[in-house]
């Protein structure tokens, strides 16, 4: 099964991912993780990257479509995969479909921008697994550290209020055009089948409507 989760910035989508790839076992292809996999390793790719994200601006298609095609080629793809934070802008989109890759669901995460400032602002991460953590709505059990491994949580360079208004002004241009694409698309074909989750409620419910959606398909 292919699924692609479509949001804003801090819809939630990297925390129902982790739900999503345990249950149906497909790997999470975060286009966000793998750039700041290349920044950390210091790659020419991660270091051009490093200066559009901390903008809150987009890497260009060339790049992110040959990050993708590389990581889906892997044997672990073979039976689908979850894509988090890609496609972003309309190319990227028409180059999946020119390459025959059918998506069987998208899933649409809805929540308001001063919600997502909040959260946002309140983000904290493990930086060796990825995992998600909320100071407010989501804490680690002991306040900055990961509940599994210990090691200190760290603060996105890009989860400053000024880059995540910017963020959000460029989902809003690039990547919220993505809604028209796929509905149509799934009014003509009758694939992806195309669902909008309220992501507004609790992290459990959210995961519910999305498990919901997924088993109804
Ligand atoms: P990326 O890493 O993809 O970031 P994003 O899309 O901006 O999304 P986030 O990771 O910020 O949010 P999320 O929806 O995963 O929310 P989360 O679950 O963490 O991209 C980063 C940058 O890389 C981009 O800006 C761009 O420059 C570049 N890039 C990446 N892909 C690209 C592409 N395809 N093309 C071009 N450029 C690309 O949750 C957020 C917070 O809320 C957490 O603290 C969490 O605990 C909390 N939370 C989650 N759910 C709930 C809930 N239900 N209630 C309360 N709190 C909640």
């Amino acid at each position: 099964m292919k699924i692609i989760l479509l949001g804003p910035p801090g819809a939630g989508k990297g925390t129902q991912a982790r739900y999503i790839c345990e249950q149906y076992h497909i790997p999470h292809i975060s286009t966000g993780d793998l750039l700041r996999a290349a920044i950390k390793q210091q790659t020419e790719l991660g270091i051009r990257a490093k200066q559009v994200m901390d903008a809150g601006g987009l890497v260009s298609d060339e790049i992110i479509l040959g990050m993708v095609a590389e990581r889906i080629a892997q044997p672990d793809c073979a039976n689908g995969c979850l894509f988090d934070g890609f496609p972003r802008t309309i190319p990227q989109a028409e180059a999946i479909n020119a390459q025959h890759i059918i998506i069987d669901h998208i899933i649409q995460i809805e929540i308001a921008d001063d919600e997502i400032v909040k959260r946002l602002s309140g983000r904290r991460i493990c930086p060796s697994t990825g995992r998600v953590y909320n100071v407010i709505f989501d804490p680690p059990k002991v306040a900055g550290k990961d509940d599994d491994t210990g090691e200190a949580l760290i603060q996105r360079d890009d989860d400053k209020e000024e880059t995540i208004r910017q963020r959000l002004q460029v989902y809003h241009q690039q990547t919220s055009p993505l809604i028209n694409f796929y509905q149509s698309l799934a009014a003509e074909q009758g694939k992806p089948v195309y669902s909008v989750i309220d992501g507004s409620q609790s992290v459990d419910r959210v995961k519910s409507a999305i498990f919901t959606a997924l088993n109804d398909q």
